[in-house]
Parts: structure tokens; C-alpha cells; sequence
């Protein structure tokens, strides 16, 4: 989805707001190009009551959303807060072993859990926000 940056902001104060499925995370302008940033979300009606834990990358003017979860151990990747990418901002990186995943597309390319891919969540900007679907 391509962040539409020429649209007025009309609620600076949405972060976090929820409807549904659908969850506005932030304002387009707090997330940089070439940033990522992780976000988690309460599922309260969700059975087992997870709080579900996803990031976001702004990369070449378009923002992508994934499952925070490695799909060789399962684990969170970011190796501190908001730090999903590699050292050249190109690739996403698991902090543990190293794996490295495609912006684009979450396919992982190297690493121990090459050929798999990230969870890729449904991502859109609306009024100036980054939304986000969850199933
Ligand atoms: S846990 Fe991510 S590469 Fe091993």
C-alpha cells in the first residue's frame, strides 16, 4: 500500500485505535522511510486472549505489515525495540540466528529457516494512518 502523503491528518491522537479487526496503528508521518516499527495488539475477544505482536516497514514509499514471529523458533525478531532491519535497512533480520527475510514479500532467503516465509498481515493507509486486518 503507498502511503498517500498529500492527504490532510485528520486525528493526530488515533494510535492504537481499534474497529474490529481493523487496527489503525500510526500516523503515516511517525514512521519514516527506510523505518520499522512494532506494534501489539489486545485481542480481548480472542479465546486464549494473546496479545498479538506484528511490525510495520516503510520501504521504497510503501508499508508493509508482518507477524512478529520467526518461523524457525517462533520468536520475536527485532534485537531492540523497532529494529526489524538489517544493518543496510534492505532486508528484514532475525535477531537470534540471523535469518533474513524480503521486505516485499516476507520470504525468508537465508538463515536456518530459508524457504519459508513471515506472516504477512493485510496493510493499508487510510486518513493519513497505517491499518492494519487481522483475521
Ligand atoms: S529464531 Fe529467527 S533465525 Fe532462529
Amino acid at each position: 500500500m503507498t502511503p498517500d502523503e498529500k492527504q490532510t491528518p485528520t486525528n493526530k491522537n488515533a494510535e492504537n485505535r481499534s474497529e474490529g479487526n481493523r487496527h489503525a496503528l500510526c500516523h503515516i508521518d511517525s514512521l519514516e522511510e527506510g523505518q520499522s516499527r512494532g506494534f501489539v495488539i489486545k485481542r480481548e475477544n480472542i479465546a486464549d486472549n494473546v496479545d498479538f505482536e506484528l511490525f510495520v516497514v516503510r520501504y521504497q514509499n510503501t508499508v508493509y505489515a508482518y507477524r512478529n514471529r520467526c518461523p524457525h523458533l517462533g520468536i520475536q525478531l527485532e534485537w531492540q525495540p523497532d529494529q526489524f532491519l538489517d544493518a543496510d535497512g534492505c532486508l528484514i533480520q532475525c535477531a537470534m540466528h540471523g535469518a533474513l527475510f524480503l521486505i516485499e514479500s516476507g520470504a525468508c532467503i537465508a538463515g536456518p529457516c530459508s524457504g519459508q516465509a513471515l506472516e504477512k498481515i493485510e496493510c493499508s493507509i487510510k486518513d493519513n494512518h497505517v491499518e492494519v486486518w487481522l483475521a
